[in-house]
């Protein structure tokens, strides 16, 4: 008996495997310190806990409408257009497990098998396998030396594509897409009839002087061609309650409720519950989250320019991105990152698994000590690295 193509084309989460040996080598006793982790390391806010509670309570714990419930749906068209400066109805909105969901429900809601979905360096992983799963076949476009989008190679790439997908602020990246790019990046999608799949999950978590433009609010019409995800995972550090959205057309949101309910009936109750909590009052703890953020962004990025390492400055989500060109031997950033883990015990990610070999990730999801303690750990690994010539 064999398991099929399509489900082999799906190796898993690099990051989680990583994050997942991570965990087995400090259970080991190991004093390891973990990069590799895309999870904010705060608690869930109390108030969605105290709502989850009620729910269970009041036995709140039946199946809801394949599309979820009503309430969390009006919520999330009310908070979700009133930050992005546009009115959304809820029959615009469908709520699913995960952001990582929406995204496959997504693709599986507007390709067909063989269309060619643009996806732009460095590019989150688990895209890939999204449209891979889709029956879709990616095609990787590289950014411009500074990880902006190169708008050119986007045009010549669209001619045969059905959509390409963005993620601003990006994953591995933190790049904040500007609104000219954005509509560059939509005139090209006007002239080659193309989805815009946009990725929100990280735009609260924006270090700028407002949150990263949505390609929503670039005007109605643009909207027809739209399809945004956002989820409570990295903003409201919600990561185990699987829960998430799509904004787009309504025929599309109708497609996906559709094929919900006949996959996994509908979304959790109970996190639902706690998402709409969060929604109508946002947590007192979020904007302090934001600014800690920053600050462990600035500390780290400071620290990796000490130790001589070129990193652009994120503009939002929680990773930094530095190259690590001078330091590589054939086996490139996969080598030395298990070099790292190795001599140091730090995980990080290679950027092999974002398509830049010549890059590793750093999440900053982690107290400023450990940032402080990674930072020492890099810098005696990249001494060791120099005096090996
Ligand atoms: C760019 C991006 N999109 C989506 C997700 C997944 O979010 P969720 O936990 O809601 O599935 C992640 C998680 O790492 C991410 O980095």
């Amino acid at each position: 008996m064999k398991v099929s193509q399509r489900a082999s084309s799906v190796a898993g989460s690099a990051t989680l495997t990583l994050a997942t040996r991570a965990k087995e080598m400090a259970a080991s006793g190991l004093d390891v310190v973990s990069m590799a982790v895309g999870e904010p390391d705060f608690s869930t806010p109390e108030l969605v806990r105290e709502a989850v509670r009620t729910s269970v309570t009041k036995g709140r714990v039946r199946y809801t409408p394949a599309a979820g419930t009503t309430s969390l749906r009006a919520a999330l068209a009310s908070t979700a257009g009133s930050s992005r400066g546009i009115e959304l109805t809820p029959s615009q909105v469908v709520v699913t497990h995960s952001c990582k969901h929406a995204l496959n429900l997504v693709l599986a809601a507007v390709v067909e098998p063989g269309d060619e979905v643009l996806l732009l360096e460095p590019v989150w992983g688990s895209y890939d396998a999204a449209v891979s799963w889709s029956g879709a076949r990616a095609v990787r476009v590289a950014s411009r030396p500074d990880l902006g989008p190169d708008l050119e190679a986007i045009a010549a790439a669209a001619r045969t594509a059905k959509g390409v997908m963005l993620n601003s602020p990006t994953n591995p990246s933190g790049y904040v897409w500007t609104d000219e790019e954005l509509r560059g990046l939509l005139a090209i999608a006007e002239e080659h009839d193309l989805w815009i799949i946009s990725d929100e999950i990280y735009r609260r978590l924006s270090y700028g002087d407002k949150q990263a433009t949505s390609p929503l609010s670039l005007g109605e019409s643009a909207r027809e061609r739209i399809l945004a995800v956002d989820g409570a995972s990295k903003s409201l550090a919600m990561t185990g309650f699987r829960i998430g959205c799509v904004f787009g057309p309504e025929a599309v949101v109708k497609a996906i409720a559709n094929v919900q309910s006949e996959t996994t009936g509908c979304p959790n109750a109970l996190s639902q519950a706690g998402w709409e909590a969060a929604l109508l009052e946002e947590p007192p703890e979020v904007d302090g989250w934001v600014s800690s953020f920053k600050a462990r962004r600035d500390l780290l990025v400071s620290g990796l320019r000490d130790l001589g390492m070129e990193c652009a400055m994120p503009g939002g989500a929680f990773y930094a991105f530095p190259s690590v060109a001078p330091f590589l031997d054939e086996r490139g950033s996969a080598g030395f990152c298990d070099d790292l883990l190795e001599s140091e015990q730090l995980v990080i990610v290679p950027g092999t698994v974002f398509g830049m070999d010549d890059h590793v990730r750093l999440s900053y999801a982690l107290g400023e000590p450990q940032l402080q303690e990674a930072l020492q750990r890099l810098g005696r690994f990249l001494d060791g690295r120099r005096a090996q010539g």
